[in-house]
């Protein structure tokens, strides 16, 4: 590998020049840094586009960038992912690297704490590996802007040493393809953004691509699921795969144990009235906001921070994990002036209300 120092360019046999205690400590930082994803979602992780329903566009395009990098015989281009948590950011990445025959190494912003974190991972990276950066818009400053170059040219500086001692040492990194994953690609930088030639948004999946994913997962799990019993899940599921997938696991559960294992339609149901899931999908987080902007703030509008503090959830969490799935159903307005609930949300709410006064009659 080729280094520079003081302007002057190195040629380094080894990926990194280090000392035997900087390459220990390297590889220290590899372990503490690197993302595993639970034995679960590796399980059902779809390892090809092939086995990956839903996101046709955003799939379609993939492939055509991923064929034409093939055939230049080239690394692909930086790639942002965004879209809301559990519609497949990470296994879209994992599928990019098998389809490029790359090797993939995984952190998550969060555990890029200095920039000698980020030093150790690029400069172990093989021509062609794909990079994958989770929660990229967490990256602190000077992580980010230590990227920079790295991405545009391939190189990053290195200082050693301290005062007039210091110097500034080169290093050529191989080719590579940095996948950044976010769930708010709004709070990136726009230098940074616009240094990923390709950028791509996963929406909501219809109900459609849901059927297709739980009859995958069900057969992988070996978990008796006829149509209706799919069709229940899939429709109450937030147009997540996670969520999906996790419905799926617990039905399981009530199947087994109060009927006689096969997931039916009026099983789901069963079910998902028991885990507080309601026929349009909402769980009792999400009929909590609604709730507390009906009954506490008129309908709103209602500010993020003020929800936050009544609900004692994070602002990030509400704005990444509960909102989008709202604002999508129509449930929710994001205003200049806060958050306001819509007629449609109202006439839910009553409905919940009408069928808690006949449990409590019953
Ligand atoms: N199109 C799909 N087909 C089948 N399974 C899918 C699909 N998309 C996601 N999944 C499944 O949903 C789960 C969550 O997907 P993934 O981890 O890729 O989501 P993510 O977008 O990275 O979420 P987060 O933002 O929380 O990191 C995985 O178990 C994966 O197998
Ligand atoms: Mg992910």
């Amino acid at each position: 590998m080729n280094s520079m120092q003081n302007g002057e360019t190195h040629f380094l046999s080894e990926p990194f020049c280090q000392s035997e205690t900087e390459v220990e400590v390297s590889a220290l930082l590899l372990r503490e840094n690197e993302k595993v994803d639970p034995p679960f979602e590796m399980a059902l992780r779809p390892r090809q586009f092939s086995d990956f329903p839903g996101q046709e566009g955003v799939i379609n395009k993939l492939k055509v960038f991923i064929e034409a990098a093939r055939k230049r015989e080239k690394t692909l281009d930086h790639i942002l992912l965004s879209g809301p948590p559990g519609l497949g950011k990470t296994t879209l990445a994992h599928i990019i690297a098998l389809a490029m025959n790359g090797e993939m190494r995984s952190t998550s912003a969060p555990a890029l704490h200095r920039k000698g974190d980020l030093a150790a991972i690029l400069t172990s990276l093989r021509p062609g590996s794909i990079f994958f950066i989770d929660e990229i818009h967490r990256l602190n400053r000077d992580v980010e802007e230590y990227l920079y170059s790295a991405m545009e040219d391939f190189f990053i500086d290195i200082i050693t040493g301290e005062g007039l001692g210091a110097r500034s040492m080169r290093f050529q990194l191989a080719p590579f393809t940095l996948v950044g994953a976010t769930t708010r690609s709004g709070l990136l930088n726009a230098p940074f953004r616009d240094r990923f030639g390709i950028q791509e948004h996963l929406t909501f999946y219809n109900k459609k691509d849901l059927l297709t994913i739980l009859k995958r997962s069900a057969q992988l799990l070996e978990i008796p699921l006829d149509e209706g019993g799919a069709g229940e899940i899939a429709s109450r599921s937030r147009g997540t795969p996670r969520i999906a997938n996790r419905l799926l696991k617990r039905v399981r559960d009530y199947a087994e144990v109060r009927g006689d294992g096969m997931i039916t339609s009026p099983l789901a149901d069963y079910a998902l009235q028991q885990l507080e899931v309601d026929y349009l999908g909402l769980d009792a987080m999400d009929r909590r906001i609604l709730y507390l902007i009906r009954d506490k703030f008129s309908g709103g509008p209602v500010g993020i921070d003020t929800l936050s503090s009544a609900l004692n959830e994070e602002c990030d969490t509400l704005e990444e994990v509960y909102e989008p799935y709202l604002i999508q159903e129509g449930l929710l307005q994001k205003t200049p002036r806060g958050r306001v609930l819509t007629s449609s949300s109202l006439s839910h709410l009553k409905n919940m209300d009408r069928q808690e006064l006949e449990k409590m009659k019953t």
